[in-house]
């Protein structure tokens, strides 16, 4: 018994690349609103992955609502504005940003437009350019009007360098904001796993999802809390995995072991997607399936 066990995760584990690109399982409830998270979006082989296949994804997947973190999409640290367009048009509903938000100054702008379809984290000191949260409509269908789908995103304060607020209490503020908004999803983005249980287990039942981004590493502890919300320490990253955490690895390697400077550029093989997925009740927005999203370019 616990050989067979031990045979199949191996298998699992060896065949990951082949095997995740299956097809969605249907919706958990027909008026369910199906929202695909996009774990961190690293460098051009990130975006291009994206721009190349998210339209395919979300027909074949039947996704409503779609949020990547883009803050690493250029050259591996920030965002553009012609990144910003190019992941829109392929499907993207929001961007998320974090710690490398305002790497390209280029992005200003479009952070402090109006209707901005882009986010920084809610807890940067109020005189950051842009918004930490937006609410967006996602389109109705045959089965449900529309709904307003909110976003928001914050950093968390475990070895994460800037001097943020406090992103529990800055959540409380957020969601007092929005009583009539029931989906309500958050990208965590945070260095330390017990932060991001803590924050999933303080807006249990108060928001859909709670998804962790940022260490480019997906955990394998996606979950729906007893309240309702969909939790995932970390979704992973969307880039290159022959790679550590997007960069070249002889590169990141030499300047551990030798100390000398190295240019940490993005690396460019085995490129995948990482995220997680899930089906949102829209009366009640609670989430009532999810699960771990892998997509391979070169998967069957
Ligand atoms: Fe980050």
């Amino acid at each position: 018994m616990g050989y067979a066990r031990f045979v199949r995760i191996l298998e699992t584990l060896g065949t990951v690349k082949k095997t995740k690109n299956t097809e969605a399982a249907p919706k958990a409830k027909e008026d369910a609103l199906r929202a695909l998270m996009i774990g961190d979006v690293v460098g051009k082989p990130g975006r291009m992955i994206v721009t190349r296949f998210l339209p395919e994804i979300r027909a074949r997947y039947g996704i409503d609502f779609v949020v990547a973190n883009a803050e690493n999409a250029a050259g591996g640290s920030g965002i553009t504005p012609e990144i910003h367009n190019a992941l829109l048009r392929a499907g993207v509903d929001c961007i998320t940003l974090g710690d490398h938000a305002f790497r390209a100054k280029s992005i200003f702008p479009i952070l402090n437009a109006k209707a901005p379809r882009i986010i920084r984290p809610a807890n940067f000191p109020s005189e950051a350019p842009g918004y930490g949260m937006i609410v967006l409509d996602a389109p109705g269908n045959d089965k449900r009007p529309s709904i307003k789908v909110a976003v928001f995103t914050m950093l968390g304060r475990i070895f994460i360098q800037q001097p943020v607020d406090n992103p529990l209490t800055t959540a409380e503020k957020l969601l007092a904001r929005i009583p009539d908004v029931r989906v309500r999803l958050l990208d965590f983005h945070a260095e330390a796993t017990s932060e991001s249980q803590i924050m999933g287990r303080f807006l249990d039942g108060k928001v859909s999802a709670v998804f962790g981004t940022h260490t480019h590493v997906a955990t394998a502890d996606e979950t729906i809390l007893p309240g309702g919300t969909a939790y995932q320490t970390d979704v992973g990253m969307t880039g290159p995995f022959e790679s550590i955490i997007g960069r070249r690895i002889e590169n990141v390697v030499d300047n551990f072991r030798t100390g000398r400077p190295s240019n940490f550029d993005v690396a460019d093989k085995d490129v995948r997607i990482n995220g997680a997925l899930v089906d949102i009740d829209p009366m009640s927005g609670k989430t009532i399936r999810m699960e771990r999203f892998v997509f391979a370019e070169d998967g069957e």
